[in-house]
């Protein structure tokens, strides 16, 4: 039942991989699994310190994150995806839609940067600490997550849920689980990813769809989970 998915997945991959005019040092990086690479930023850290006291007011003074504001962590994402993420708020391909509560309070913010001050604060998040990441959500059966992860999620997050940059999915592992939870319903409801421009969303918008129940995705966000440093 599920072959189907996995050659509709396997042909979105290979047509991003194909679309983003692979140089020979880029397919070097995609067989590497990507690790958080604290330098892999081009930007100013020491600009970016007096851009981020705005973003700490909802993202936490070491980019940890805040659940009660619905902000999550960023100082463990990857430079190419955050960097992906404010470009996309900035240019109204997310936090747009009318039921984004979360991405209209971010939208705004994004705003604020222009593309070199976006290099800036992402070099000062990366020299934040990885912060614990506490588990809110059960009820998920990590097995059952494992098993539908591997078919439909792993061939763009990665083994290890670390993410691959050549195909700018981002790293999932790490990341709180209220948020994944937020994001994957918002692709579901194409409250994400159905912007005009919004190509690398709407990739992922499609895949949600194809998640059958909200246990599947609890059974994937207890998989996520599992696969943390404790
Ligand atoms: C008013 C509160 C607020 C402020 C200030 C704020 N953010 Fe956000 N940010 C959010 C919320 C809420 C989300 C989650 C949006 C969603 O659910 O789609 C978010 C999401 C993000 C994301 C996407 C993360 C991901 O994994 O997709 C990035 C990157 C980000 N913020 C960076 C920043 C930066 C950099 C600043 C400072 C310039 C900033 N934010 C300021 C509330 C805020
Ligand atoms: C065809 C490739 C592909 C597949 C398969 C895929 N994703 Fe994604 N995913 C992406 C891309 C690309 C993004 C970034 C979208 C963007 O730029 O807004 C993404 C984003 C996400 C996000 C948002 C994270 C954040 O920080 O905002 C979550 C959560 C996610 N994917 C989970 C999953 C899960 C769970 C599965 C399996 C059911 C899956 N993905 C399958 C490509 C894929």
């Amino acid at each position: 039942m599920f072959n189907h998915i996995r050659i509709a997945i396997l042909s979105i991959a290979l047509l991003a991989m194909a679309s983003c005019g692979s140089s020979p040092e880029e397919k070097k990086t995609e067989k590497e699994p990507v690790t958080a690479d604290k330098t892999a930023t081009t930007g100013n850290a020491a600009k970016g310190k007096s851009l981020y006291t705005t973003c700490a007011t909802c993202h936490g003074q070491k980019a940890e994150g805040m659940q009660a504001l619905g902000a999550p962590a960023l100082a463990d994402q990857e430079p190419y995806y955050l960097k992906n993420q404010l470009q996309n708020f900035r240019t109204n391909k997310r936090g747009v839609h009318e039921k984004d509560a979360y991405g209209a309070q971010m939208a705004p913010m994004a705003k604020i940067l222009d593309s070199e001050g976006i290099m800036d604060v992402i070099a000062y998040i990366k020299t934040m600490p990885s912060p614990t990441i506490e588990t809110t959500l059960e009820g998920g059966n990590v097995e059952n997550g494992k098993n539908y992860y591997n078919m439909v999620c792993g061939a763009c997050h990665g083994p290890g849920a670390v993410g691959i940059e050549s195909l700018n999915s981002p790293k999932l592992v790490g990341m709180q689980d209220w948020y994944l939870e937020r994001q994957l319903n918002n692709f579901r409801q194409g409250i994400r990813g159905k912007e005009e421009g919004d190509t690398f969303g709407a990739q992922m918008q499609q895949i949600a769809e194809s998640i059958p129940d909200d246990q599947t995705v609890a059974d994937l966000i207890a998989y996520i989970n599992s696969l943390k440093a404790e």
